[in-house]
């Protein structure tokens, strides 16, 4: 095991690791030999010793980089001492502290396309707060219509989810894809019949995640290309998929992309971008304007003249001390490659699968069920799953994230923004979810297992571990030893809750 992994430190600040370091050798060892290309990544145990070196002085074990990734320690200093090198005001003036700041906007902004080998005469850049602020952009500006279509995927974040509303506000017909479960795939077939009923004379939205932020299935990117054939501009969320894979926009030219930088590199947070093909540039009717987006307003005409460009959709004044960060993440995600970081996310996950699904009770029944793809085959390091107990109960995850958090171990559980791949997951009808909202208020977990006693013993809701540029073999190792600890384990039971995981189904109550 290589030493590097395991700093001394953390060893002596955590007696439970230390007693088990020969274990953590001997699995170490077992990795190693079914994942050699894990020794290739070495370079980030480096940075994880130096940059990151907060996470084993803490002595903690991060697992929820698709909620949010880590910065490492030489982004902050280079961005203050970018603060420090001048005076900065207020961008999109003529004045010197204003011009300067202008100046590293834009240079954030063709960072930014550059980064993504989106072409400044292709795409145009949009700031936004978060990949959330992008989607309602388009979402709001979109020219849906009754003519006119918005299909999504089941497998969406509630930020992607929530322009339908815009659609259903404009008579827009609005269709959703489904999954297969238990891989929590798309159904191509389905898929394609519903991307075969848009008009192409009508303006029809596309909408599916790069990487599923519930599961990590990594979707089809040929679909961008295949959709656009049939009369659909494409919005592709790729929030989930850029800290740990390549997008490359000249590839694939969808019409529009989102995004979150600290998902990508950790800071600054409360800066996004949505990238626009000018091509569907052309088409948003923006709903309104506000500061910064117009070239000429009256009051007493009631009228304005939006601004071209990215300025028509930047709403008032930009996150613009923190844009400049986001070079300096760019900068540094480049330096490391993303090729390294995507290998040693994919040894850790694989491994870590195969642990999980390993895993028996000493009655022989299995311990962990995996929402997803069982293999690192096109998929990603984000790892959705519930444990039970020997009869096969559901255990509480809510109580396994405290104790995790207990043993330093930061997990993210419930449903992760993502109901549909959630509902999927779980085989919730329609009937299903239209039963739960009549519970109204009282809905919480333990009403809503209660309700499904008397539907089939569905459940909702599951733990996420998800890796990313700064995991090491023993974070992962930390999360298997504590899902191991709940062998036998008939405590954390809720509800009545039974799944039987060879056919992937909840099959009985209590017995
Ligand atoms: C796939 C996906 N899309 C969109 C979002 C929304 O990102 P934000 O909260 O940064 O707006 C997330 C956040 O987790 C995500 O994982």
């Amino acid at each position: 095991m290589s030493k590097m992994e395991i700093p001394d430190k953390i060893i002596a600040m955590a007696p439970s690791i230390a007693q088990s370091e020969a274990q953590m050798e001997a699995a170490y060892a077992d990795f190693a030999g079914r994942y050699p290309t894990y020794a290739e990544t070495v370079a980030l145990d480096r940075l994880r010793a130096t940059e990151y070196s907060r996470l084993d002085e803490f002595d903690q074990v991060y697992l929820d980089y698709t909620g949010g990734s880590l910065f490492a320690e030489s982004q902050i200093e280079e961005h203050l001492k970018l603060l420090r090198s001048g005076v900065f005001g207020n961008p999109h003036s003529n004045n010197p502290t204003s011009a300067a700041m202008t100046r590293h906007l834009e240079s954030t902004r063709r960072s930014v396309l550059s980064y993504f080998n989106a072409g400044a005469d292709e795409y145009i850049l949009v700031f936004t707060l978060n990949a959330s602020g992008g989607l309602k952009l388009v979402g709001e500006s979109f020219p849906f219509a009754p003519e006119g279509r918005l299909l999504l995927t089941y497998d969406n974040h509630n930020s992607v989810n929530g322009i339908r509303e815009f659609a259903r506000a404009k008579g827009a017909k609005i269709d959703y894809a489904p999954l297969v479960a238990p891989a929590l795939r798309l159904d191509r077939e389905r898929l394609e019949t519903l991307l075969d009923q848009a008009d192409p004379a009508r303006e029809n939205l596309f909408a599916f995640p790069a990487q599923s932020n519930f599961s990590g299935v990594k979707h089809p990117l040929e679909l961008v290309a295949s959709a656009q054939s049939k009369g659909w501009r494409v919005l592709l969320d790729a929030a989930a998929f850029v800290p740990t894979n390549r997008l490359d926009l000249k590839a694939l030219q969808p019409d529009f992309v989102a995004v979150s930088f600290y998902k990508m590199f950790g800071y600054p947070t409360g800066v996004g971008a949505l990238l626009i093909r000018r091509s569907a540039f052309q088409k948003l009717e923006r709903p309104w304007f506000a500061g910064g987006t117009v070239n000429f307003a009256s009051v007493q005409a009631q009228a304005h003249v939006l601004a071209p460009g990215e300025a028509s959709l930047e709403d008032g004044t930009l996150n613009y001390l923190s844009i400049p960060a986001v070079e300096i993440g760019l900068r540094h995600l480049q330096a490391i490659g993303m090729d390294i970081i995507g290998e040693r996310v994919r040894c850790l996950t694989g491994w870590m699968l195969e642990k999980l699904l390993a895993m028996r009770h000493g009655n022989g029944h299995p311990m962990v069920r995996i929402y997803g793809p069982a293999t690192t085959d096109a998929r990603g390091g984000t790892v959705t799953l519930n444990l039970y107990d020997p009869q096969g109960h559901l255990l509480d995850y809510r109580r396994l994230e405290e104790l995790a958090g207990q043993e330093g171990i930061s997990l993210r559980t419930g449903c992760f923004c993502n109901p549909g791949a959630g509902e999927a997951a779980e085989g919730l009808t329609e009937e299903d979810m239209l039963a739960a909202l009549t519970l109204g208020t009282d809905v919480n977990l333990f009403s809503f297992l209660r309700l499904m006693q008397g539907r089939g013993h569905k459940s909702a809701g599951a733990i996420r571990a998800s890796i990313g540029l700064a995991s090491n073999f023993a974070d992962v190792w930390r999360f298997v030893r504590f899902v191991e600890g709940f062998r036998d384990q008939t405590r954390l039971t809720i509800g009545d809750v039974s799944f039987d995981i060879d056919s992937c189904r909840v099959i009985r109550d209590g017995s």
